[in-house]
Formats: C-alpha cells, sequence, structure tokens
C-alpha cells in the first residue's frame, strides 16, 4: 500500500429499508449512513481458474476488514479515463496475514468487456482504482438450511457468505454472530465443465455442493434451477434460498420459492456506474405494500433484496411501455 497516491473515506446516504411483504423478510441491512473508502491498490495476484475466469487479489486492509459477504467493490483502471466508469465485483473471500489482520480483498471475475478483459492481461504490483465496501449484503438470520443458487459467475458471493453462515470464517466490523445456519448447500450451474469454477473451497467449508451443466459435461444435465425442489424436498431444516445469476434464472428461483412457500433473497448484478446512490443507473423495480412498484438503487438498496419483492422484466407485461415511460407513469401490479 505505499505510494498511494489519494485514499479517502466517504460516506453515502441510502434509503430507509423498505417494510417487506408478509412472509418476506428484510434484507436491507438499515445502515442509513455508510463509509466508503476509496483509493489505489496494488494487485498481489491475478491466476485463471476456469474458462475465461480468473481470481484477483488486492491489498486494501481499510476495505478487507469491514466487507461482509454480499457487499461488492467498484474497481477503474487507475489512470485511465477510459473506460469512465467504474464495475462491481463481489466479495469472494478476504485473506489474512500471520497475525491474523485481513490485509487483502480477493475477486473473482469473468471476462465479458473492457474492464474484465484488460484485468486478465494484468500482474503483481499492477494498481486498480477501487471504491467500497458497497451494498446491504445478505443478512445473517438464523436459518436451518441456507440453499445457495448460483448461476454462472453469480457464485462469487457464495464462499463467503457459506463460510460465515457455517461458522468457518467471520467477515466485517465488528463481525456478526456465527454460525447462523445449520447447513448450507450450493447450487451451481454453467453451461459446460469447462466454466465451472472449482469447489474444493467450499466443500472444505463444509458445504453440500451441486452442480448442473447444460450439455451434461458435469453434474446434472439441464438447468441449475431444476436442483432446487430436490435438495429442498430431502432436507430436514427449514429451507432458506438465496441466489446470484442472470436475471432469468433468478425469476425461476422466485418462482420456485414462492411455490414452496420459502423466502428467497436475490442478489442483483446490475450495471453500475458510481456504486454509490448518485447516478441512478442500476435502478430495480420492487413491489410496495401498496401493491404499487417504485425504483430501487441496486447498489445501495441491494444488491440484495427479497427476490418476491422485485418485479422481474420477465413479469412485465409488454403493455406496460418502455422504462422510461414507467418513471413517468407508475402503474399498479398484482402480485404473482
Ligand atoms: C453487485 C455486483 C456484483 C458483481 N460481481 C461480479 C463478480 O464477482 N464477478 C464478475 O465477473 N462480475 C460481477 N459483476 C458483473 C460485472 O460488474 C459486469 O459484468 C461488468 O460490466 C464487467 O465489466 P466489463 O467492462 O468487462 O464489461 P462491459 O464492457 O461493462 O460489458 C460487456 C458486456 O456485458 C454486458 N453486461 C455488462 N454488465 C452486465 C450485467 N450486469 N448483466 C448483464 N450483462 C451485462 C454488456 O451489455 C456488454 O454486452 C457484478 C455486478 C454487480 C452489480
Ligand atoms: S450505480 Fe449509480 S446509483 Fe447505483
Amino acid at each position: 500500500m505505499e505510494n498511494v497516491p489519494f485514499c479517502s473515506d466517504v460516506s453515502y446516504r441510502s434509503n430507509p429499508p423498505q417494510p417487506a411483504e408478509a412472509g418476506g423478510e428484510n434484507p436491507q441491512s438499515g445502515q442509513a449512513i455508510a463509509r466508503v473508502w476509496h483509493g489505489t491498490v496494488e494487485i498481489l495476484s491475478n491466476q485463471p481458474v476456469a474458462q475465461s475466469t480468473y481470481r484477483m487479489a488486492v491489498g486494501c486492509p481499510p476495505v478487507a476488514e469491514r466487507i461482509r459477504p454480499g457487499q461488492f467493490v467498484m474497481v477503474r483502471l487507475a489512470g485511465s479515463m477510459e473506460p469512465l466508469f467504474g464495475r462491481a465485483l463481489a466479495l469472494y473471500e478476504v485473506l489474512r496475514d500471520e497475525a491474523g489482520q485481513t490485509v487483502a480483498v480477493e475477486l473473482v471475475y469473468r471476462v465479458v468487456g473492457r474492464v474484465t478483459g484488460r484485468l486478465a492481461e494484468m500482474g503483481p504490483g499492477d494498481r486498480l482504482e477501487l471504491w467500497g465496501p458497497l451494498g446491504n449484503g445478505f443478512p445473517a438470520d438464523p436459518t436451518g438450511h441456507l440453499v445457495m443458487v448460483a448461476g454462472g459467475i453469480g457464485f462469487t458471493p457464495f464462499l463467503a457468505l457459506g463460510q460465515e453462515a457455517l461458522g468457518r470464517r467471520r467477515y466485517g466490523l465488528p463481525a456478526r454472530p456465527a454460525p447462523w445456519a445449520r447447513k448450507v448447500t450450493l447450487c451451481y450451474g454453467e453451461p459446460t465443465a469447462a466454466w465451472l469454477a472449482p469447489m474444493e473451497e467450499f466443500q472444505q467449508a463444509g458445504i453440500d455442493v451441486h452442480l448442473a451443466t447444460e450439455d451434461g459435461s458435469a453434474g446434472h444435465r439441464g438447468l441449475v434451477t431444476e436442483l432446487i425442489e430436490p435438495i429442498v424436498a430431502q432436507s430436514d431444516q427449514p429451507c432458506r434460498i438465496v441466489c446470484c445469476g442472470p436475471e432469468p434464472m433468478m425469476a425461476a428461483t422466485a418462482q420456485i420459492a414462492r411455490r414452496l412457500g420459502i423466502p428467497c433473497l436475490a442478489s442483483l448484478e446490475r450495471p453500475m456506474a458510481c456504486g454509490l446512490g448518485i447516478c441512478f443507473s442500476c435502478v430495480v423495480r420492487v413491489r410496495l405494500p401498496t401493491g404499487d412498484w417504485d425504483y430501487r438503487r441496486a447498489c445501495v438498496d441491494g444488491p440484495v433484496f427479497d427476490a418476491h419483492q422485485i418485479l422481474w422484466d420477465t413479469e412485465i407485461s409488454l403493455d406496460q411501455g418502455s422504462p422510461v415511460a414507467h418513471a413517468r407513469d407508475r402503474r399498479s401490479v398484482e402480485n404473482p
């Protein structure tokens, strides 16, 4: 962390927590003011772990000691205006030194565009602009069986979450009471085996891992959502689902959870620019207790939402018009 050109703590104010719908839950942390560290960090390591997928450690003790499962950081290429906006990456793991001090944040990213493409070319000693921790993260609500459902790179928040839930690792300042789940399962799906990230750490932490690939090259042949019902049916504990991945996958997971009558949280990966609640590039439609809907910013009101409150794009009928029309004209929606 030597030669840090700038480093500052900034604060932002998030919306007050939204009331949860009956039978649901409110994943929002209730924090009105969040302190965000902003500075330049050094890359400590950057290794491929699967097809187009890399695991990167960045030295950043102020973020590493405070970040919790489900929170994220924004990164930019240091000293470059191109691309202008930051990119969001979820906490994968924090690294500690021999004395047990948190010193680094680990991120896992998949190459999909300009920033992730550049990240893949970088190595130890290269620098990034970074700000965080951001977002509400997952709550640590006491749970019998936590079922984590991941589509593609959406598995990244779940190592830290599963480890915390089982009491194997603790995160944040102050660290939350753990363990808070009796059993943790990860359902993880990819198109084909080459895209599957290594699962040894999940398994060593005591997480029960179930894989699905669309071509059947590893695990169940088919969609990851097909794994959910049998796992819930065979569980001897009350289940709670968390999901992260492509939105159609999360919408399908929410539908299954609703049918089974169990709570479901979704961590949204909306494109973001500031991560601080300023630009409104990340808005998501959520149901209100009144039956109407309104926009929430995924960066400060999420990224973790009650999946049953989200108005998934698949639920919006064509006659409701464009997002611009939505902004002008809030319409009433019915719970499915
Ligand atoms: C809270 C949060 C956590 C995230 N965590 C991770 C993570 O841990 N690892 C990871 O690899 N990615 C993660 N993402 C997604 C990542 O931020 C985007 O993929 C990012 O845009 C990549 O930047 P890029 O410059 O490489 O690609 P871009 O140039 O931004 O985009 C490349 C292509 O991907 C499309 N695209 C970009 N973002 C999204 C999106 N969110 N959903 C669908 N399509 C998109 C664009 O339309 C374009 O076609 C997260 C996003 C959020 C909001
Ligand atoms: S990313 Fe700017 S408001 Fe959410």
